[in-house]
């Protein structure tokens, strides 16, 4: 125990002298490790990331977290070296649209403004209009003209939560996070039986009847501030579990449980430290994005930051 931790120590070392000499900034999304949330320059929620990576002043952007974030920040800062610890880290829900199928289907709603989550391939976003992500799509629908129709790509759960709080209609894409989409009604009950009084907080990729039957329905980073700012003690967590461990640090003295023991990401827990500090040793997994496709992804993520 005591030869791992210190181990530990000397890999977390070796880390920050490496990003001093790289010129590196370490983001993390809140589903990583914890020991890689504790290294980070910034944690945050998909869109605080892109957001980061869109204006942080630095050489290098070692990106942890799954592929679509590191290619939409390479997007936002071509000029910067992004590096993502491991490339093999993908997502489930982003593997579901195709730019080709995107393509085919605007073809099929004539005039149709084409809304897509960030969580999708930059060939799926260079199709798009704009892009949003769970924090802030109801803004972004809400900021499209009344007489336009709407494509939303590629989660149908977040699609349909959206055209419940908007009112609106809209095309939806066959599209699923099979870690949300597997929370069941009934895993929510019996989180309730087993931990009574305590509000329950879900993603709006879980789906609708899981929603609806939710106290509170937020991204990532909107659930730790409702925690925070609510009078409650205890909450049901019903996302990737990576956010507890944040939840706990930030509420020391509120309880929190996880909605249901299988909602864990393996890709999100691909980061590991030895991978941080051999991509900032050899300047790889360095993710590239093919220019003209960047350009036209750039335009839907620049649309969505502006919005923000
Ligand atoms: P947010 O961090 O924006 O809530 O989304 C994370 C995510 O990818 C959910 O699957």
């Amino acid at each position: 125990m005591a030869q791992e931790t210190g181990m530990m120590n000397d890999l977390v070392r070796e880390i920050r002298e490496l990003k001093q000499k790289r010129g590196a900034v370490i983001l993390a999304h809140y589903y990583q490790l914890p020991e890689i949330k504790e290294i980070a320059d910034f944690v945050g929620d998909s869109l605080q990331l892109a957001q980061q990576a869109a204006s942080v002043d630095a050489d290098v952007i070692v990106f942890c977290g799954v592929y679509f974030m590191a290619e939409s920040a390479k997007i936002l800062s071509p000029e910067k070296t992004v590096l993502l610890p491991d490339k093999s880290a993908g997502c489930y829900l982003a593997n579901q649209a195709t730019g080709e199928a995107v393509r085919k289907r605007k073809q099929e709603i004539p005039g149709c403004v084409v809304v897509t989550y960030v969580n999708s391939s930059a060939d799926v976003k260079a199709e798009s209009d704009i892009a949003c992500t769970s924090s802030n799509a109801v803004k972004v629908v809400k900021s499209i003209p009344e007489d336009k129709p709407v494509l939303f790509v590629p989660d149908r759960n977040l699609g349909i939560y959206i055209s419940k709080r908007t009112g609106r209609q809209m095309y939806f894409w066959e599209g699923c996070c099979n870690i949300h989409d597997n929370l069941t009604l009934e895993e929510i009950e019996a989180a309730r039986a087993a931990h009574p009084g305590a509000l329950v907080m879900v993603h709006p990729e879980c789906r609708p009847e899981v929603s609806d039957a939710a106290d509170h329905v937020a991204s990532t980073g909107g659930m730790l501030k409702f925690a925070q700012e609510s009078s409650s003690r205890s909450f049901i967590v019903g996302t990737e579990q990576g956010l507890i461990d944040t939840l706990r640090k930030l509420c020391p003295d509120k309880e929190f449980y996880p909605a249901a023991e299988h909602m864990i990401c393996p890709d999100m827990k691909l980061t590991t430290l030895e991978k941080v500090k051999e991509s900032l040793e050899k300047l790889e997994p360095n993710i590239q994005v093919d220019p003209e496709i960047a350009e036209r992804a750039r335009k839907s993520l620049t649309r969505m930051l502006e919005i923000v």
